[in-house]
């Protein structure tokens, strides 16, 4: 039987015939400015170091990081973030190193402000990479201690800023150190340096590679579970993004990426806020394996991944394949 007199009228296909149309129907669309490039960065001189459980991704010293982030900020990428890996001998029970106004971070913040003062610096506070128990505050009796921690993060907050770190990034998940943080930048008179909250940030398996880059892999005693998000909620990480809202949060992020981006779509929903989604050290390494295996094709991995955040919703993406995904970009 002849079906075509009655056939739909609507054939999606046809947008899809030609590349052009694809293009013009597309409805999310990637570009530099929706990235941020995480960096590494380690003690010593004219150091370039790769992390082993991360393919593709280096620790650089201070004397190198300005060339390291010189093609991307060319490129078009507004911001970088930066994480130290603090030597082992620099680590104590109460993380004081975070409070140096000479630790790496800081170091490399001004470093990076003097070559490319456009460059956007976001700086993640936490006292893991300083604690030599590997956790995100200090232990009371095994427990992290909010109130304590917090005391800390601020001042480990304001030595940033000053150092020049234009947007601080709690990613501790302490209750109430958004706007305990935001007072001690104000008391400064810090009013400007912005504050990204990992505001729904989940006690994940995917942070692994990360803690290798910095160092803490074999230094965490137990999990972060008592602080970090359960990854069976939903509605709570709605609470806690308007929590960090009304403590005064500039923007808010999501972590980690993939597995979570029906929280992305309900906090952008929701709150219409500047929304960012970290793609994290798990994710990258996932894909980077498979694709040193032949099982994936790299920058068909790299951009799917990285429109479906948009898709979600999220404004921005913290991702490793920043600069990669930058590159091809540009290449069109
Ligand atoms: C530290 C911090 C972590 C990440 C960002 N900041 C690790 C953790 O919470 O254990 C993970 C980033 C990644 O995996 O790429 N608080």
């Amino acid at each position: 039987m002849n079906f075509y007199g009655s056939f739909p009228t609507t054939r999606l296909r046809r947008n899809r015939h030609d590349a052009w149309t694809r293009k013009l129907t597309a409805e999310n669309r990637l570009t530099p400015a929706d990235l941020i490039w995480p960096i590494f960065l380690t003690e010593g001189e004219n150091k370039v170091v790769p992390v082993e459980s991360m393919p593709g991704i280096v620790r650089v010293s201070v004397d190198r990081a300005a060339e390291h982030v010189a093609e991307a900020v060319a490129l078009g990428i507004p911001a970088v973030a930066l994480f130290p890996y603090t030597p082992v001998e620099d680590r104590d029970e109460e993380g004081t190193g975070a409070l140096n106004p000479d630790n790496l971070m800081c170091r490399g913040a001004r470093a990076l402000k003097a070559a490319h003062p456009d460059l956007g610096l976001i700086g993640d506070v936490a006292l893991d990479t300083y604690t030599s128990h590997g956790h995100d505050g200090v232990l009371r009796d095994g427990y992290v201690h909010n109130e304590d921690t917090v005391e800390i993060l601020c001042r480990q907050a304001v030595a940033m800023a000053e150092a020049g770190v234009d947007v601080i990034a709690p990613s501790d998940m302490m209750d109430g150190r958004v706007g305990t943080i935001r007072a001690a930048l104000d008391a400064k008179g810090l009013i400007h340096t912005r504050i990204m909250s990992y505001a729904a940030k989940y006690a994940s398996g995917y942070y692994a590679p990360f803690r290798d880059a910095v160092g803490s892999t074999g230094a965490l005693i137990g999990d972060k579970k008592t602080y970090q998000m359960d990854p069976a909620n939903s509605d709570e990480a709605l609470r806690e993004v308007a929590l960090d809202i009304a403590e005064g949060a500039d923007m808010v992020m999501v972590k980690p990426g993939l597995p979570y981006l029906d929280i992305v779509h309900r906090v952008k929903t929701e709150f219409g806020m500047p929304t960012y989604v970290y793609q994290v050290s798990g994710e990258y390494s996932m894909i980077m394996a498979a694709v040193e295996r032949g099982w994936l094709d790299h920058d068909r991995a790299m951009m799917e991944a990285l429109i479906s955040f948009k898709r979600a919703g999220a404004n921005g993406v913290l991702s490793y394949f920043a600069l990669k995904a930058a590159r091809l970009l540009k290449a069109g």
